[in-house]
Order: C-alpha cells, then structure tokens, then sequence
C-alpha cells in the first residue's frame, strides 16, 4: 500500500468518529465542554454586543461540536472543485473584513513566505486592511513551520508574548484575535486550540480561502479550524500580494505537497500530496511579475523538477519519466504531463532581462532536457540546489532517498559537465536515526569531495507520524548531533570558502537588491550563484547610454569585480550598469 494511504489509515484510527462528508471543519470554543448543544462560554469577551449576541443564537442553529468533531474525522484531502455552499449561520457581510487590520508574521521556509502573500491576497479581497504594526491589529496571523522541533518552539514562546497582548486587549474590550496557518495548524490541529486557549484561528496549508468564514467565526468567540488537506488546491488562481513593493525578486509557487516521503521528513503530512499548478497560471503571473518591472523569480515548490501539468487532457501523451541515473522513487511513477523542462522553457521566454531559479528539487529528477536548458539559457541561473541529506549510503537508505552516495556523485560530476561553472548547494542532516561516527565521517568527505558553494546544515529532529518516528530509533544523543553538527558547518564553512575563492578576479553579473545591512556606504546584490555580493555604491557608467555617469539602484544589473571571498559572502567594486542580455564578462 503506498505510505501515504497507510499514514491516513492511522490517522482515521486514532481520530474521532465515523466519516463525514462536509469538506470544512469548525471547532466549536469550550470543546473540553463538549455537548451537542452549542453552549457559548462563561467569558465576558465572548458576549460583547447584541450584533455578536445575535450571530451567535445563529451559530446555535448551525451544526454541533460533534458534527465539526466528526468531520475532522474524515479523509484528509479533499477536491477545490468540491464547491461548497456558504455555511447557513454566516452572513454574506460577516465574511468581510470591515477594514479590521490584519498582522502577518512569516516562519520557516520560502514557500511560506508565498503562502503569507496569498493569504493576504485573500483577505485582502474580503476587506481586510494590512499593518506592520502589532499594537495596532484586530488580528494577528502566524504562518508557521514544523520541520523541526525548534521551529515549533519559537511559535509557542511567540504565542506567549502574544498572550500578554491580548489580555491587555481584553482589558480595553477591543478583541484581539489570533491566528496560527500553516504547517503547525495542519500538524497539531486542535491541540493547539487546546494548549493555548488564547488561539482563535487554525488554517492548514490548503486552507487560507476559508480565511475569511474562520475569522468571521472567531470574531463572534467561537474558535474555528479548517485543517484539511486538498488533493488539488493549488491556489492557481490567486495573484498573491508582494509583501514589499520595492522587492527586485518574487516567489511563484508552482506545487504544493509532496510524495517522497523521505522517513524523516514532516512535510507530506503538514503539506499533503504532491500537485502541480497549471503551466498557463505560473505564466501569467511571471508575465504580470515582469509587467511590475521585477527582475528575478523563483519558482517554488517541495519537488519541483517533478512538477507535471496534467490538468488538460491533451497534455496526458504517455511521456516516459527519465529519473537521474542510478536514482529510484517511493512514489507510483506518473506518466504524461507537461514537465518541469517545459515550464522552465517557457518561463525563461516571459523575459529574457528576468532571472529565474527554483528550489527545491530533488536529485532524482535531473533529466538532461533540464540541465541543457539551465546551461543554455542566459536568465536562468546557473546555480542548483542537490539535497544530499548525508553522505552516507546506509543513512540515505535509512532516509529512503532513493539513491547512493555513488550515485549522488556521478550525479554531481555530470551536472559539472552539463553546466559549466554552475553553482551547487545542498541540505544535510546530521545525527539521524541510527548514524554511526562512520556515517558520519563520510558525510564530512562528501563536503570535501564536491565543495558547495552554500549549504544548510540541520541537526536531525525527530517528527511524529513519519516513518522514522514509526520505524526507526533517534538514537545518537543530542549532545553527539551537535558536536557532529559543528563539524559538518566547519568543514562546509572551509570547502564554501574554497569554492568562491575561485570567484576572485572575475567580473560577474550581480542584481542590485539595495543598502548592504553592514554599511550604508556600501551595495549589496547577489550574482547568478545566489551569493551575496557587496560592493562600494560609487558612480560608474550605464552600458546602454555611453557617457551617462549612474549609480546603482535596487532592480539593477551591474558587473562588479570580485576581490575577496567567504563562505557566504563575496566582495567586490562596480564596474559598470548593464543588463542581462548584454552581460557576457564571466569567468
Ligand atoms: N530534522 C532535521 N532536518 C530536517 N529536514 C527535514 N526534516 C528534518 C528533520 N526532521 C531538513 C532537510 C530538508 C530541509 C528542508 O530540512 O535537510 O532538505
Ligand atoms: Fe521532505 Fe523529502 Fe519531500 Fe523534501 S523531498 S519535502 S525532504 S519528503
């Protein structure tokens, strides 16, 4: 049976009731006083006003603690096209925002820096006003991570800070609500509702279009959740909001989920099963992001070079999958479909002066098409991001990841071949399940033997429902994790440093992103490899207007000389503005 059934299976068992077939779930506030009456609770910041009074005898008449309880019970995944009537005890004006003003604060990775954009661009279609400013909230939303135990953390000692905000809110009687989205809402579900009563607001990943029904109905006190998973929601038609306006660089997410199920990984259950977004809808929004005079994109996804359009029927040709040599999957091998060398194809014509990168892949699906193109295409970057997680061929069977250590390598030489003086990064994991001082030394020389240029290095965290959690022991202490941690930073720091040292004395093209954090004297940008480059911001001359004497803005491209190299940072002066199709001088 394919893991991910199995997953759900115990899920169904573990959960409450028999299953149901509302794809929307509510959990009624005071569930620890469950009834099948619909009690509100004894506390004054629920009975607020009659207009609240009244909009909750209407919730009396909709459906009971038990009925949102069974709900949650069913299959986890549901169809988007599965339209849904608005529920009866809701009014068309109670799913607006009303110019209520709404905090967003971001944790974890990229994607969830784009999940933060469509939320917004959600509520922000309802009536919602957004603020930078936490005092001045009715509603503060966190969108947050769970890959790893420390991530969690940091959520629950914000919700404590947050904690006091509301209390002095509920002094004022101006309520104050809170929101928790993300991978730690899908995760936890109601035991954050549980834990931390002061929590209003549970929205899964595939959940912000219910945004605005579950504020309207934490807005009355009650708490609401909405932590069900999607088999095809992909946000495809919603334009998310740049969250700064001066950005040189978007995010396109182009799928969700993921169906590796690597045993350590967290990720499928948070995030649910892999679909991609239609090749038409990541191409307007590229061409609108170019429209905005954005310079770069970067296409998002958990596996994205396994990304396959499937939703025409004329796309579904039998196309054999080509996966990297050596390379095997866990998932059911798909067939048809417009393919990631496609979209990459056609995403690099939008603009030629747009840059374009994505992240992150998986080495199992590098076939050559896509290395060709990386490697033809001036805008798209040279720069390829190989998770390895461990250098150790018994770890990554450990990991189900599919591949060797060999193969890895012969994969790593191959794309050197393909794509001359390309830029390779990776992920590891020190410490997981069963890894021996052995496992671990190879993991060092596999740093050695191909010298990133960036790295992100993670002690392991073990994670309940994957199949680590079930089948495997966390058996190397945690003091063992971190001192081997430190190594592998250690020596990743050394090889990095290497590696970019080979950058010096060469001209290379860097994106002008603005002041350097360090000194308001000096540049800083990132070249076609993603690192960052600071330079001195002095006046120098603009290529396609001879004579014309400029100085850098953020959206620019110009040629800066490097002189000096680190593990994360390059340094350099400016040569000159230019552009991208113009911009030959590398080494
Ligand atoms: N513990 C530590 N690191 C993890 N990652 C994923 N799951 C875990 C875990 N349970 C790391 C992997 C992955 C990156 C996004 O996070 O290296 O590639
Ligand atoms: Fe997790 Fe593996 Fe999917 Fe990456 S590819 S998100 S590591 S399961």
């Amino acid at each position: 049976m394919h893991s991910l059934q199995c997953v759900l299976q115990v899920q169904r068992s573990l959960r409450w009731g028999p299953m149901a077939s509302v794809s929307w779930l509510s959990l009624r506030m005071c569930m620890a006083h469950s009834s099948l009456s619909s009690t509100t609770c004894p506390n004054p910041e629920r009975q607020e006003d009659g207009a609240r009074k009244d909009f909750s005898s209407r919730l009396a008449t909709g459906p009971t603690l038990q009925y949102f309880l069974r709900s949650a019970s069913a299959p986890q995944e549901k169809l988007s096209s599965e339209v849904e009537d608005p529920p009866p005890y809701l009014m068309m004006d109670e799913l607006l925002g009303r110019q209520r003003k709404v905090y967003l604060e971001t944790y974890g990775c990229q994607m969830n820096v784009n999940d933060t954009e469509i939320a917004w661009s959600i509520l922000q279609k309802s009536g919602y006003l957004r603020t930078s400013n936490l005092q001045e909230a009715d509603v503060i939303l966190l969108v947050t991570c769970s890959i790893r135990e420390k991530a969690e953390q940091t959520i629950w000692n914000r919700l404590h800070q947050l904690k006091a905000l509301k209390t002095r809110r509920l002094r004022s009687r101006v309520p104050l609500r809170i929101g928790i989205l993300g991978c730690m809402a899908e995760r936890l579900k109601e035991e954050i509702l549980n834990r931390e009563k002061m929590v209003d607001v549970l929205a899964g990943p595939d959940a912000y279009r219910d945004l605005p029904r579950l504020l309207a109905v934490a807005e009355s006190g009650q708490q609401a959740a909405n932590v069900l998973l999607s088999l095809d929601e992909t946000y495809a038609d919603v334009m998310p909001v740049q969250t700064s306006p001066s950005a040189t660089s978007a995010f396109v997410s182009i799928m969700r989920g993921c169906d590796n199920m690597c045993t350590y990984c967290i990720v499928p259950f948070t995030r649910g099963r892999e679909r991609s977004r239609p090749v038409a809808s990541i191409l307007e929004e590229v061409r609108k992001l170019s429209e905005q005079g954005l310079k770069e994109v970067t296409l998002l996804g958990q596996n994205v070079n396994s990304f396959r359009d499937n939703s025409e029927v004329q796309f579904n040709s039998a196309v054999s999958t080509n996966l990297s040599r050596g390379f095997t999957t866990n998932c059911k091998t798909k067939q048809g479909g417009l393919r990631f060398a496609h979209l990459l194809d056609q995403v690099s014509r939008v603009d030629p002066e747009m840059r374009i990168r994505f992240t992150s892949p998986h080495p199992k699906d590098f076939p050559d098409e896509v290395l060709q193109l990386i490697h033809e295409r001036d805008n798209i970057c040279k720069q390829i991001h190989l998770p390895a997680q461990s250098g150790s061929s018994r770890v990554l069977e450990a990991m189900r990841r599919g591949y060797s250590r060999e193969a890895y390598v012969a994969l790593v030489h191959h794309i050197r071949e393909s794509i001359p003086g390309v830029s390779l990064s990776s992920d590891f994991i020190a410490g997981f399940c069963g890894e021996t001082e052995e496992d671990h030394v190879q993991t060092v020389s596999l740093l050695r033997e191909v010298q990133y240029n960036m790295g992100f290095l993670f002690a392991y965290s073990m994670r309940q429902k994957t199949r680590a959690y079930h089948r495997l022991k966390d058996d190397v202490p945690e003091e063992v994790k971190l001192r081997r941690l430190e190594e592998l930073i250690t020596v990743f720091r050394e090889e990095a440093t290497k590696a970019n040292q080979t950058a010096v004395g060469c001209t290379q093209l860097v994106l002008v992103e603005g002041l350097s954090k360090r000194s308001a004297a000096d540049l800083c940008g990132r070249n076609d490899g993603n690192l960052k480059v600071i330079f001195p911001d002095a006046e120098m001359e603009d290529v396609s207007n001879p004579g014309l004497r400029v100085r850098a803005q953020p959206g620019d491209y110009v040629l800066v000389q490097i002189t000096s190299a680190g593990s994360q940072t390059l340094k350099g002066h400016v040569l000159c503005r230019t552009t991208l199709k113009d911009s030959s001088a590398y080494c």
